[in-house]
Parts: C-alpha cells; structure tokens; sequence
C-alpha cells in the first residue's frame, strides 16, 4: 500500500435497487489522514455508498481504490482485511455481553475463552490508552449509556486494525458533551494518521470538524469542497437544490386552555426503577413545551405514559379534562392524541410493511379505510399518495417496502401520518433526528402551523438549539424530575447546567 495514495478513491460506482439508482457514476477522493464528511438529502444515496466500501452492497459498476490499489471488496471480513471499519447507526453490539466479549466477538483468531479474553484485554487497554477511549471492559453493554456503547463500536473497529474508519450519523443519538467528546476522539484518530468518512446532517458539525466535504444529492455527487472554503448556507444549498431556511421563523404563542394536564406522575421502567419521579405540568392549546434533558432522563419513560405504551406508577394524566388511566394507544389515538414516538423502528413503524400500510398504521379502522371486514385498499393508497407528495417521501412508492426506505424517509412517514390527523395534543419525539436540512426547516414549519391552529404541542428533543427554536416554553428534566422552567430564550450555558443537574430550581 503506497503511503501517499489517497486512502480511498471511488471511480464511477453506481448502485440501483430495483428501478432505484441509488449511486450514479460516484467519483470520489478521500485523502489519508482527513476527516472528510458526507452530506446529502435523506435517500442521496449516503449510507448506499459507504455499505459498498464496507463490502456490504455490491456495485453494480464502478471502481474502488484502496490505498492506490485496485479492491474487490465481497463482504465486510475483506473490508475489514483491506483497514476499513464501520460505526453503524444503529450499533451491533450484544447486549448481554461485556464490551471485552463484543469487542473480541468474531475478530480473527481469537475465541471468548479465558486466555485469549487476557490477551484481548491487554490489547484493548492498549488501544484505550493509545486513543483516550476509557471504558471498562467488564461493564455489561445493554447497562452503559450510548456515548459509552458508540466508543465499545469505534474500538471494535480499531481493535480489527482499521486505518479507514466511516461513521454513518454517530451523533444522531448522542448529547452534545458526548458529540464533543465523540470529536476530540476523532481529532486524535486523524493526529494518529487515521482516516475518516463521516456522514452527518448537522451541518455545524461538518464545519467543526472535518477538513473537506463532499455533497450528495438524488444519487449523484455534486459537489467535494475544501471545509475551510464553504458555509452552511452553501452546503444547504448544493444539497437541496434551492435555498434553506436554517432558522426558525415564529410569532409569539397564543395559549389557550390546559388541554394536557400531568400531576405528580411517576412511571417506572421494565426493571422497577423509577424513571420519572412526581412530575407536574400542563400544556395549553396554541403552545409548544419543549422538555430539554440529556437522553436518559426519564423523558422516555414520560411519553410513553402519555402516549397509553407505559402504564403510570403513580399520578394523573388529563386529556381535555379526563383521565386517561387504562386507554391503551389506539383508544387515545380516538381522544385525539398523537404521538410520534422516538424510537421509529421499533415503536412507530412495522418495516417489513409496504409503506401505505405504515402511512395508516394505527389508524386503519376508520371508515375511510374500512370496506366491510377488509381494508379499502384504495382509500389507503390514495392517503398514502397524498402524504408521500406532501411530505416529499422518495422513492414516491406507497408499495415499497417501508424497509427499504433510507431512515430520515422512514421518520417522514411517522411524522406525516401523525401530524395530518388533526390532533388536539401532538406529541413528539425527537422529530427531526436523522432527517435532511430541508426536511428539517418544513417539519418545523410544521409544528409552528400546529401550534397556531391550537393544537398543543409537547415536544421531547435531546437536540438543545431545537428544543430553544421550537418551544414556547422549556422544561428541563434531569433524573426523573423537572428541575426548572425557563424561557426559550435562556442560554445554552444556564440550560446546560440544569440538563447536567448542577444547578436546580427550588420547588415552587
Ligand atoms: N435494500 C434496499 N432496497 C431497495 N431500495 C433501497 C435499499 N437500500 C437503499 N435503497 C434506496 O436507495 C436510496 C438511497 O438510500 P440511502 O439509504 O443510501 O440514502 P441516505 O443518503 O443514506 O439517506 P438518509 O439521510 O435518509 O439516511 C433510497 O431511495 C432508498 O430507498
Ligand atoms: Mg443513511
């Protein structure tokens, strides 16, 4: 391998899936000892490409150069072979398993076995120092927060001996100290002459961090600037194809009557610990209240109990004055409750459904959907049409797959289906994780028309600047309990410190 071949070079690599061309002639150089990111409208065909680096797709044509050298990558043991490694979006770790068992789990030449568990440990403490990546090896995976896990996958990778690490949005999930500490790790892999590709929609990040830029969009690449000579607005721009609004436009709210009221709500998780604590607080019609908190914190756990998922410990929930104890999701859905929830995958979509089943789930027993005991396969189409036009969903294909969609698509089917339901409380998770620079500016036009027909809005999002864009009102919760409220127009400092319980309110 030469030492001054670029690291990675991608000669025309194209890709289609059925009638979807996912990559077109993809020309692409990526320089040894670089950060280099990746940005492009949700289904650009980002992760598409890397999982052909990483042996996981095959191109359809095309060339790759590894090193200067021309790589036949089949599957990801060659990828792997070749010095690439990959942090996925969504971690493929083993629970159960400590992090010296995952890290170990299916190297080369070595079994979970006591003597080479040892040597494995030697080596990771090695790498752990080498790198700054502290963790310790016999905590339990599933029991260490994300940031901790993300450091077991980036190990993992290096553990394998990769020179050429991708991370496909590793911050999605992440608090921004632990998005900071994610970057000084990758400032120090790059000072150790590691290369690396990052796929991110935070354009802020793609400022901070990374030496150059390339830009996707509908498969093609458009565009590779040098970090230090383009801007937001310009990366916005060669993205979408048109001009963005990166800021949120809004009036003051107008609030009416308490449409949501919760009283010293307490739930627990699956293993009995509480996780929301005594929580007061209500939401008026005409008004968004954002709860800002590090993921963690219980705020989970408190929508899910409104939502009808999680059965309350102790409290009360109103919905326009009743209670809402014992209604399960589908009779609150009836009450005029939506919710969109965090986790897509597992709570907000079924994948291996067509996506005009998704654009309906939860909803397929209204009469516009009902033809006697069947389901008005029309109606449901036509539903689904109009949605996928609205919301700008691609491919526009109500019979693909929901699957096969790219994710921040998936979450556009979430939103879409909840937010057209004319609710009169919308509650939302994390609404724009994983989703593209225009997506994000027309969802949270979205939430502002919601709030101004009166619907009242709660938003959970562990994203700060869009908690303090949206929000008419913030709460902050930190271990179960909401430790102060504050105006959107707080600063990040004072928030931050209520988010890492430092500084709390008395209670009033
Ligand atoms: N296995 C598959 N089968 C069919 N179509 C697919 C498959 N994987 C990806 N696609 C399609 O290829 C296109 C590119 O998807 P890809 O996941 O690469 O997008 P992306 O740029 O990573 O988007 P996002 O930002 O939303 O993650 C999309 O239209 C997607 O629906
Ligand atoms: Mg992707």
């Amino acid at each position: 391998m030469s030492k001054t071949a670029p690291a990675i070079q991608l000669k025309k690599i194209s890709k289609s899936f059925g009638s979807v061309q996912a990559n077109k002639d993809i020309d692409l150089t990526i320089e040894r000892g670089t950060i280099h990111g990746i940005v492009g409208e949700n289904g650009a065909g980002k992760s598409t490409l890397m999982s052909i680096l990483y042996g996981f797709y095959q191109a359809d044509h095309g060339v790759i150069l590894v090193g200067g050298e021309v790589a036949d990558i089949p599957d990801s043991q060659v990828a792997i072979k070749l010095g690439i490694g990959m942090v996925h979006q969504h971690f493929m770790l083993v629970d159960n398993f400590t992090v010296l068992e995952n890290i170990v789990l299916g190297a080369e030449d070595s079994g979970l076995l006591g003597p080479s568990l040892n040597k494995a440990r030697v080596e990771l403490l090695r790498l752990e120092k080498e790198y700054g990546l502290a963790v310790d090896p016999d905590a339990i995976v599933g029991e260490i927060p994300v940031g901790l896990q993300q450091r077991v996958e980036i190990l993992k990778a290096l553990y394998r001996g990769a020179d050429i690490l991708i991370l496909d949005e590793p911050t999605g999930v992440l608090t921004p100290a632990e998005a900071d500490h994610l970057f000084r790790i990758l400032e120090q892999l790059k000072a150790q002459g590691k290369t690396i590709l990052l796929i991110t929609h935070k354009l802020r990040e793609i400022m901070a961090i990374t030496d150059a830029v390339s830009v996707m969009r509908r498969g093609e690449m458009v565009a590779t600037r040098e970090t230090a000579k383009t801007s937001p607005e310009e990366l916005a721009e060669l993205m979408v194809g048109r001009r963005v609004l990166l800021q949120v436009d809004k009036g003051e709210a107008d609030p009416g009557e308490v449409k949501l009221a919760v009283s010293d709500l307490t739930v627990r998780d699956s293993r009995g610990v509480d996780m929301v604590k005594n929580v007061s607080f209500e939401v008026r019609a005409g008004e968004i209240v954002g709860i800002a908190g590090v993921a963690g914190n219980g705020q989970s756990e408190l929508l899910q109990a409104i939502a009808g998922m999680r059965q309350p410990a102790g409290g009360t929930i109103l919905l326009e004055g009743q209670s809402i104890a014992g209604l399960d999701p589908a009779e609150l859905r009836g009450r005029r409750l939506a919710h969109v929830p965090e986790d897509r995958h597992h709570e907000g979509l079924v994948l291996p459904f067509e996506e005009q089943e998704n654009a309906i789930l939860g909803y397929h027993f209204d009469d516009r959907f009902a033809a006697g005991p069947f389901l008005n396969t029309s109606a449901m189409r036509q539903e689904a049409e109009e949605k996928i036009e609205r919301y700008d969903i691609r491919p526009p294909n109500p019979k693909l797959k929901t699957a096969n969609f790219s994710g921040g698509n998936q979450q556009k089917i979430v939103l879409a289906r909840e937010m057209e339901r004319d609710p009169s409380v919308l509650l939302i998770g994390q609404p724009t994780r994983g989703v593209d620079v225009g997506a994000i500016e027309f969802i949270h036009k979205r939430i502002i028309e919601m709030r101004d027909a009166g619907k009242a809005v709660l938003l959970v999002s562990v994203e700060l600047d869009e908690i303090r864009a949206l929000s008419d009102r913030v709460l902050v919760m930190f271990d179960g309990r909401i430790v102060g409220e504050r105006p959107p127009d707080a600063t990040e400092g004072e928030l931050g410190l209520l988010m890492a319980g430092v500084e709390e309110e008395k209670a009033a």
